[in-house]
């Protein structure tokens, strides 16, 4: 157990923030690279805790992984050079870790066994185990084939389908994309709506053509994949979400966040704070290999309330904690639908949200798929849980540093995403 960590209130926030590097986008560089055969150098690697379980898996499986000062630096064995793990894989804390990698290792000719913490045991795993059984993937888990601990039987070949997801995920699409590489005829998956495309990219940065269509993608057989020499990650727009949101609802606040991915995958969040009435300004717009990167100023603005509906979730799904925070800030209502997906991330956020900004003078009340925000809330101190969730922390901690402060129970989870979270938010304090 943790001790609980006081946050208090702040004013005007200032100066310039870099932005850490893009979660999604760090697991994926090292998965990759871990498949190819000549050297990757990765730059601005999330050091974090979710990020490092995908390191020490790619480990186990046989990829050379390491350090060279900030650089991470990843010697793969080619397509159909990993090899057996000598115990059972981790994946921590780390959905994308475990669905991904169950996408390539249900391909192997070898047997590999998952588990992870409390939080993951917990988690829906049959959204995977489904479609890669219709692949002809033999993976066993526990109740029912849906949770873990599962493992995985080694196969000669899968087989390719055509899969509609009936979510939008990007986790379960990336596994299948993953596994359908191993395959010899083309696999395609269809989403409701579309979720982030990083691994598409990622897979045309190591010169696999897809075929993209609405939300639709088909991967063919893969020989092999050409690594880069290099893969630069752009910051994270769910870290930068937190200073976004927080700038926005401090008066008097006005800070720079630099390097940030602007896939448009993920910029759900500028488009409904700027709705909202947010000052935001995307400058230095650029490239980091095939993802968008841009700097962010954003000042302090009076925000009103607006509608989520379903179809832009995806674009903004862990962005929910802390849109919750702006909400509770801005004039009138807020109302959040087809979010029913929040249930299944680290914690059932819906119901943290709703429990803990309520304790804090919150109004809200919670629907089966989402959230319904009163506005102008009178947010006062409070004693509040993060569930372990590091989403949760950090929205308690700018909810708490633009109201009249926080105490945050269980705070360290932070570290699954943002390690130096509660530093920069201290560091801006004026
Ligand atoms: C992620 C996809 C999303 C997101 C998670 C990271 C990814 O999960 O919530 O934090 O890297 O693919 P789902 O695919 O379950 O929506």
């Amino acid at each position: 157990m943790g001790e609980a960590l006081r946050i208090n209130q702040k004013t005007g926030l200032k100066g310039t923030i870099n932005i850490p590097g893009d979660k999604s986008i760090s697991h994926r560089s090292v998965m990759f690279s871990s498949l190819a055969k000549s050297p990757v150098r990765i730059k601005n690697f999330l050091y974090a805790q979710d990020c490092l379980s995908t390191v020490s898996c790619m480990r186990a499986l046989g990829a050379k992984i390491e350090n060279d000062n900030e650089d991470l630096l990843v010697q793969g064995q080619g397509l159909n050079g990993l090899q057996e793990p000598e115990d059972i894989l981790d994946a921590g804390n780390s959905g994308t870790t475990l669905r991904l990698l169950m996408g390539i290792l249900a391909a192997q000719p070898f047997y590999s066994a998952f588990t992870g913490d409390a939080s993951l045991r917990k988690r829906p795993m049959g959204r995977v185990i489904t479609p890669l059984t219709k692949m002809g993937a033999k993976i066993t888990a526990r109740r029912q084939s849906r949770f873990l601990p599962l493992s995985i039987a080694p196969v000669d070949k899968l087989t390719g389908i055509h899969y509609n997801m009936p979510m939008a995920s990007a986790q379960v699409k990336s596994a299948v994309l993953l596994a359908g590489m191993f395959t010899e005829g083309s696999t395609t998956v269809t989403e409701p709506y579309v979720s982030r495309d990083h691994t598409e990219k990622m897979f045309e940065t190591f010169g696999v053509k897809l075929n993209r269509s609405g939300t639709s993608v088909t991967i063919n057989h893969v020989n092999e994949l050409t690594a880069p020499e290099v893969i630069d990650v752009p910051g994270d727009i769910s870290s930068a979400a937190f200073w976004l949101v927080a700038a926005s609802i401090i008066p008097g606040s006005e800070l720079t966040l630099s390097n940030v991915g602007i896939n448009q995958t993920r910029t759900g969040i500028l488009d409904v704070l700027k709705q909202m009435g947010a000052n935001i300004k995307i400058i230095n717009e650029r490239w980091s290999g095939k993802e968008p990167v841009a700097d962010i100023l954003v000042k302090s603005a009076e925000l009103a309330g607006v509608s989520i509906e379903a179809e832009i979730i995806p674009r903004l799904v862990d962005e929910i904690p802390v849109l919750t925070v702006a909400a509770m800030f801005a004039k009138g209502e807020t109302r959040i639908s087809g979010a029913e997906e929040l249930r299944v991330k680290e914690t059932d956020r819906i119901k943290a949200i709703a429990t803990e900004f309520t304790k804090m003078g919150g109004v809200i009340t919670e629907t089966a798929d989402g959230l319904i925000i009163q506005g102008s809330a009178d947010v006062k101190s409070a004693a509040c849980y993060s569930y372990h969730d590091h989403r949760i922390a950090m929205a308690l901690a700018i909810a708490g540093a633009a109201g009249q402060g926080v105490e945050i129970q269980q705070p360290d989870c932070v570290d699954i995403s943002y390690p130096n979270f509660y530093e920069t938010l201290d560091r801006l304090n004026s």
